[in-house]
């Protein structure tokens, strides 16, 4: 095994939750040793990292990254670009691009794609339709099948019991619903129709909407014991019910949106601020991060949904819903844990560890030998904001612009190579296809 990276005077997160100061060394694609001193080999590259925290590589397990078919919003090149300057090294991205991915052959597309594409590591969740169960039970690989139980239209959206219910009755994969429920929401829109402020987005795709889906898919889950995972949770009465009846074989997410923005966005950033599920109140973020620091919510997720300027000016109800996320996630989450809500251990936690084991991703999430060599360095000394004219994803804004943030990566490492390095990409790097154990 020959050293062909050595990391040095880092403070390392060890899988127990603990750091140390010291040194970690890299063999071709993976972590070879983690020591208090390693010495360097003739000729192996050294990096300084003294002063600097070293954890396991973010993997962003919702993302939407708009390629093929939507390229003007995002392109998984630009996509993975703004995911290694945010220290996102893997990420599983949704069907609803053009062709939807909803086939063996539109999976198979799109990581060819990605191989020519992804500077960083790629995973492709199978839609569901009304009409394809047998591409759900045989498409590989795949973190999982992905329903759209509201908030969607087209052939992605399933949105009745009737439909949903045999996907849950068949195979044992995972399914991952965006759960709201489309007949309140449509219902609601009729109620509300005539109002033109961003604002009544939340009103519309209310926390009943939410719960009422949340509850089916529980009920569904329990009913074939069907590993179930519930993405961005977004209302404290979701949240509630978990606590309540959480059963093992579950897990739920929670974007950064949810946990650090609310309702008074909209005006501040107007129709920026709209997002599938909406944005909450105040006291729904201080239930969602309690949710997360208690366990009921096991990882972050930041549903990156790029939309351009235009798209986002054309005025609400004609705006798109979707802010990008994988470039802030992490600085974000560290500030937070910086201004003493949560450790950097439980962010690095809920950001890797815990998304590798809920979706089996094999080697990855922990800094130890043998695991595969995606990593992070970041500073969590110096404070930069957010600036539009930094950013990488192709839509060019973020909901945060102008928040000033710590633990910014200042160097990114995907299967032992330096993709990005205090500002520049290295444009050579190629992600891999992640696999899935159970998948
Ligand atoms: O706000 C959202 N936008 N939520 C979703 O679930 C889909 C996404 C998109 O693709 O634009």
């Amino acid at each position: 095994m020959t050293v062909t990276l050595l990391i040095q005077n880092a403070r390392i997160l060890l899988p127990s939750g603990e750091f140390i100061s010291g040194d970690v060394s890299i063999a071709g694609d993976r972590i070879a040793q983690v020591a208090d001193t390693i010495l360097p080999t003739a000729g192996v590259q050294t990096i300084d990292a003294a002063g600097q925290t070293l954890l396991p590589g973010v993997i962003d397990p919702q993302v939407h990254f708009r390629d093929p078919g939507l390229e003007h919003k995002e392109d998984l090149y630009t996509a993975s670009r703004a995911c290694a300057r945010g220290g996102v090294t893997s990420y599983l991205e949704m069907p609803n691009t053009q062709p939807l991915t909803t086939t063996q052959a539109t999976l198979d597309a799109k990581l060819k794609l990605a191989s020519e594409r992804s500077l960083v590591n790629y995973g492709f969740f199978i839609g569901a339709t009304p009409e394809n169960l047998p591409d759900l039970r045989t498409a590989q690989p795949t973190p999982g099948i992905k329903i759209f139980m509201g908030s969607a239209h087209g052939a992605l959206l399933v949105d009745t019991e009737t439909a949903i219910e045999p996907i849950f009755a068949e195979g044992d994969r995972l399914i991952a619903v965006h759960a709201e429920n489309q007949a309140r929401i449509l219902a609601r829109r009729q109620q509300f129709a005539g109002r033109s402020d961003p604002k009544v987005h939340s009103e519309i795709q209310d926390a009943q909407a939410a719960l009422e889906a949340t509850q089916l898919a529980l009920r569904l889950s329990k009913k074939y014991r069907r590993r179930l995972h519930i993405l961005h949770l977004s209302t404290a009465e979701e949240a509630g019910l978990l606590r309540q009846d959480k059963p093992d074989w579950v897990t739920a997410e929670v974007t950064p949106q949810h946990l650090l923005l609310n309702t008074a966005a909209y005006e501040a950033i107007g129709t920026l601020a709209q997002m599938n599920p909406p944005l909450r109140s105040p006291h729904d973020n201080q239930v969602l991060w309690q949710a997360l620091l208690d366990g009921v919510i096991d990882f972050i997720a930041t549903d990156h949904a790029p939309h351009t300027l235009a798209e986002k000016g054309k005025g609400y109800p004609a705006s798109p819903s979707g802010m990008p996320g994988v470039e802030t996630s992490l600085p974000l989450m560290l500030t937070q844990a910086m201004q003493g809500r949560c450790t950097v251990a439980q962010v690095a936690n809920w950001m890797s560890t815990a998304v590798a084991k809920a979706y089996q991703i094999p080697n990855k999430g922990a800094i130890a030998p043998g695991y595969d060599a995606d990593l992070v360095l970041i500073d969590l000394k110096t404070y930069r904001p957010v600036l539009r004219h930094e950013l990488q994803t192709k839509c060019g804004w973020s909901p945060f612009e102008g928040w000033n943030l710590t633990g910014w990566p200042s160097l990114t490492l995907v299967a032992g190579q330096v993709v990005f390095d205090h500002g520049h990409f290295n444009d050579t790097v190629r992600g891999r296809p992640l696999q899935f154990e159970a998948g």
